[in-house]
């Protein structure tokens, strides 16, 4: 078979791998692919039959990986599509063997940071190239253009620019792709992106779980979606505010099937990342946090089961005064509440998802660029959303922005929204209805604006009476220790 005619070549077939082949095929490129199991190999190979007619590139299977290796041109090029973690090594392991000074190895898996720069030195010192590359999108994203975000040398960079620029989406200002930055960066800005993902969609589902709520009847329940097509043509503007709408429209029999969905949700670890890393670094990251527990108490389905006839909330009387104290009757108006209350959040979410990001970048020494970081993701990936763009334009300002609650613009939307996410928070509390997302936003946005915080004066003196830990004073310079009983 062929040899030393390929541009690049990918391992791992499974969903984003085999679309990501796929796609590359179609831009133009001399794709080989291999997978473990031959199998995937095949499938591949009979969907690329399928949909080559309008490719300008091609593609080729391979069954060893030897003779794969062999059809790239130099310097080599390989995509590595498997699970992450060990699966990653002994891909490497199988590989790095064929490989010479000069190739690169991109892993395109949700990796661990630590694992790529791991990685990263040890195949410096045979001279072989390494990145670790976020891509986002899911399976649409990968076939017809995905974000992506490789990290690593800028040697790696600029070999695969030009293939990476064209397989990315597409958006008014250029490919959703730019050289995140050294070392696992890539990897890195994927996991907060994905953390980022978790809160918006907590976000979006609190607002839902409200709109469902105070539905008194089917009428307002198939005219939900509505809703949410509004907001998709203002700032709320969203691939998640769309497929929501496109959700609440499917049917099945009589009522939504989105009714009949289980209540749990998983994860697979890079929302975990994300409070793991944010907690390591101190930065106060609550809304991610609060919308991966979430997902952690929606699993304890029989214990909600056991407790929702116990545990008392709001009755029937005090229910409909509450409703109608907040004008929630008027199903116009407690959207636009609901509107405003989502925008005010999500100002709140990016801003501690980007500080995590500006956080790492000044530990790591990475010099990332939060502007261009919100330019990748207005297209291609799941987050993406006219709302990035002002973050973009938030940083163009402002380089070196501390946090997006600084930014004139942000601070604007935020004095225009925050009595509607305090009215919507203080609403669906008193209705029982669950918002740690929205809430923790509020308090976040509420925390900043403390001048002093009290809270934290008692925990200083507490510190200090209980463990001697001392207390500095806002009045004057030291360190002091006082007997407090
Ligand atoms: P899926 O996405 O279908 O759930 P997965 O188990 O996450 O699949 O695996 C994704 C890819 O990683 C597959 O291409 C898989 O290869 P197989 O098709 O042979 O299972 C690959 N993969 C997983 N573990 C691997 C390993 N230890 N070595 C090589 N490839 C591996």
């Amino acid at each position: 078979s062929s040899v030393d005619v390929a541009d690049i070549g990918l391992i791992g077939l499974a969903v984003m791998g085999q679309n990501l082949a796929l796609n590359m095929a179609e831009k133009g490129f001399r794709v080989s692919v291999y997978n473990r199991t031959s199998s995937k190999t095949q499938d591949t190979l009979q969907r690329y039959q399928q949909e080559q007619s309008h490719f300008f590139g091609q593609l080729e299977g391979f069954y060893s990986i030897e003779s794969f290796v062999r059809s790239l041109k130099r310097p080599r090029k390989v995509v590595i599509m498997v699970k992450a973690g060990s699966p990653v090594d002994s891909t490497i392991t199988s590989l790095e063997k064929y490989l010479e000074p000069g190739d690169l190895i991109i892993d395109g898996g949700n990796e661990w940071y630590e694992n790529t720069q791991r990685r990263s030195e040890a195949l410096a010192s045979k001279g072989i190239l390494y990145m670790g590359m976020g891509v986002s999108g899911g399976e649409e994203g990968a076939r017809h253009g995905p974000s992506l975000m490789p990290g690593g040398p800028l040697e790696a960079w600029n070999l695969m620019k030009d293939i990476l620029s064209k397989i990315a989406a597409q958006v008014d200002d250029g490919p959703c792709v730019t050289y995140i930055g050294p070392g696992g960066s890539g990897n890195y800005v994927k996991m907060v992106h994905n953390g980022i993902e978790y809160a918006d969609m907590q976000l979006i589902g609190e607002v839902y779980d409200i709109l469902r709520n105070l539905s008194s009847n089917n009428t307002d329940n198939d005219k939900l979606y509505e809703i949410f097509e509004r907001w998709n043509r203002g700032d709320l503007q969203s691939f998640l505010i769309e497929i929501t709408s496109h959700i609440l429209k499917v049917k099945d029999k009589d009522t939504l099937l989105i009714d009949k969905v289980l209540d749990q949700s998983g994860s697979k670890g890079t929302g975990m990342w994300t409070i793991q890393e944010a907690a390591k670094r101190g930065i106060p990251v609550s809304t991610i946090s609060a919308a991966l527990d979430a997902r952690y108490l929606s699993s304890f389905k029989d214990l909600r089961v056991v407790l929702c006839n116990r545990l008392q909330g709001t009755g029937h009387t005090e229910r409909n005064t509450v409703v109608s104290s907040y004008g929630w009757n008027d199903r116009e108006f407690l959207a636009s509440e609901l509107e405003k209350a989502l925008y005010a959040a999500k100002i709140c979410c990016y801003a501690q998802g980007m500080a995590l990001i500006q956080k790492a970048s000044y530990d790591e020494e990475w010099k990332l660029d939060c502007g261009e970081i919100a330019r990748i993701w207005k297209g291609g990936c799941i987050i993406r959303a006219k709302f990035l763009d002002r973050i973009k334009e938030a940083y163009k300002r402002q380089p070196n922005l501390r946090s997006l609650l600084e930014d004139e613009h942000f601070i604007a939307d935020l004095n225009k929204c925050q009595l509607s996410l305090r009215r919507v928070v203080s609403g669906a509390s008193l209705l029982g209805i669950p918002v740690p997302a929205l809430a923790s936003a509020l308090s976040y946005y509420d925390s900043f604006r403390q001048e002093i915080l009290s809270s934290s004066q008692l925990i200083q003196a507490q510190r200090d009476y209980f463990g001697a830990h001392t207390y500095k004073r806002l009045d004057k310079e030291g360190v002091f220790h006082s007997k407090w009983l």
